[in-house]
């Protein structure tokens, strides 16, 4: 790892070397989205892939779920998501650019860490903060990050009557549109509650569509206690501002874990969870002293968890979470037993009492493990005089494990024997590159740029002793090997 490093240094690198590119930026972008080009979605899938390995097929006592990622609005109301899911929201009076209160509250110098509506309002007015563009602020307001979708065949907007249950009418206006039978469109009338039955939301989570398959998987499974769920997917939130490359995104990736623990034991699963979250940043590569724990308060803690802590990295852009770890108590569940109405009690084997367990979740961010990732493998040296720019990524996570090349490529022998070569490895490691562009030189460069670990070149002598050059990303040492040890030396 390099000492300062910027963040537009790993964004570039990123998009120049085909990790990742802006979403949709050929039509101008869309902000807080990201494509992953092919060394990226490879990079991904071996981040994803260790994760799943170290947590559930190395584990006896963890199991996966891949649960949809439209869910019924039950799961969100039941969760807390649909009132409380928010970020404070404020306006330029003039021009009207929205803007995260403590986002510019912080930048103004001031700390906004715990604050409520009302102080982050008391605050801006104390300070007399004003936009970036220098304008006054407007009172700050909770800004639900859900996206709303609607589920079915409902998709053009329409006015519908709800009475909110009190008595009240209210005129919602909502990309509603009823087809009746037969091919006309009525205005729809709707009694109760006033939420468009329609309603969905992409998740903001993974963790719900653990919660909601608990009583599948003891049902299926009668797994002792303790033991978990895992799951891999994308989670959605509309975030006011998406900054930081790919830190905070408004489509990301996250693989989470709901443990399910005997609440008198919760505190012991709780310390060799955070032992185990070390041992996932060190698999990653990440340099110990860049990994920091922050005991997060009571008032800044997520409206569920009873204890958390943020596992922080050094990013290039300052000491920001990396992923979480939260004592969730029995919040979930009980909330799917009161709103569902189905018991979600575990009977011990034991033959005592029922119970619903307690859980502890670790909940880690995979665009955080990227850029945890990109950062700590970003290295500079000087090699032959020159600067070098490339990636210490580890053996297992590199996109490339391998790179063939003919020492020239207009020799005909050379180029058949080195396709050879490339071949067979192929069929072994999967990823290997074929490089025959410009010299020699130059194909190294660029694959440190991209973290191979080794470069094998066919030369002369191959065809005379089948041997061929290995060389290390690392240190540029050049080693003979045979052809037939290369998988294994590898
Ligand atoms: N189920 C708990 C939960 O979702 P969180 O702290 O809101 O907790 C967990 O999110 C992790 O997901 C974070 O530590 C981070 O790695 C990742 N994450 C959250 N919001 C993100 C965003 N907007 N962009 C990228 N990653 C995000």
């Amino acid at each position: 790892m390099s000492d300062n490093i910027s963040l537009d240094d790993i964004a570039s690198l990123a998009k120049r070397r085909g990790f990742i590119y802006q979403g949709s930026e050929i039509y101008g972008g869309l902000a807080g989205t990201w494509d992953y080009g092919p060394l990226g979605v490879a990079l991904k899938r071996n981040i994803m892939g260790l994760w799943w390995k170290m947590f559930v097929d190395s584990r006896e006592d963890m199991y996966g779920v891949d649960a949809a990622i439209l869910m019924n609005q039950k799961v969100w109301q039941a969760s807390g998501h649909v009132d409380t899911f928010t970020d404070p929201l404020v306006e330029d009076t003039v021009n009207r650019r929205r803007y995260r209160a403590d986002h510019v509250i912080k930048d103004a110098g001031f700390d906004a860490e715990g604050l409520s509506i009302k102080q982050l309002d008391q605050l801006i007015e104390e300070k007399n903060i004003l936009s970036p563009d220098g304008n006054k602020l407007s009172a700050v307001r909770s800004f639900n990050m859900m996206f709303k979708t609607l589920v079915g065949p409902v998709d053009d907007l329409i006015s519908f009557i709800i009475d909110d249950g009190e008595g009240n009418t209210i005129i919602e206006t909502a990309e509603y549109k009823h087809t009746i039978t037969g091919g006309a469109n009525r205005e729809v009338h709707h009694e109760g509650k006033g939420i468009n039955p329609a309603t969905s939301y992409l998740r903001p989570e993974t963790a719900q569509g653990i919660f909601t398959n608990f009583k599948n998987v003891v049902d299926s499974f009668y797994p002792d206690l303790p033991f978990g769920l895992a799951q891999q997917g994308k989670a959605f939130r509309n975030e006011i501002s998406p900054r930081d490359f790919v830190f905070r995104s408004r489509e990301f990736e996250q693989m989470e874990i709901e443990y399910f623990v005997n609440p008198q034991n919760w505190e012991e699963c709780f310390e060799k969870w955070r032992v185990a979250v070390h041992e996932w940043c060190e698999a990653l590569g990440l340099p110990k002293d860049n990994v920091h724990e922050l005991e997060v308060p009571e008032e800044d803690r997520a409206h569920y968890s009873k204890r958390t802590i943020d596992f922080e990295f050094d990013f290039p852009h300052g000491r920001h979470e990396l992923l979480g770890l939260a004592y969730r108590t029995d919040f979930d569940l009980k909330n799917i037993e009161r709103v569902s109405g189905k018991k979600m009690g575990y009977r011990p084997k034991d033959g005592s009492e029922p119970f619903v367990p307690h859980v502890i979740e670790p909940s880690f961010g995979v665009e955080r493990a990227i850029m945890a990732v990109l950062t700590s493998a970003y290295t500079e040296d000087e090699m032959n005089g020159e600067k070098r720019v490339y990636l210490k990524l580890p053996k297992h996570l590199a996109p490339v494990k391998a790179c063939v090349s003919p020492l020239l490529k207009n020799k005909p022998e050379l180029a058949t024997k080195a396709r050879e070569v490339y071949a067979a490895l192929k069929k072994d490691l999967g990823a290997v590159m074929w490089d025959d562009n410009g010299n020699i030189g130059k194909r190294y460069r660029r694959q440190d740029e991209i973290g191979t670990p080794a470069c094998i070149v066919i030369d002369f002598q191959t065809l005379e002793d089948g041997t061929v050059t290995v060389r290390d990303r690392d240190t540029a040492q050049q080693q003979r090997v045979a052809i037939a040890d290369l998988a294994a030396h590898l």
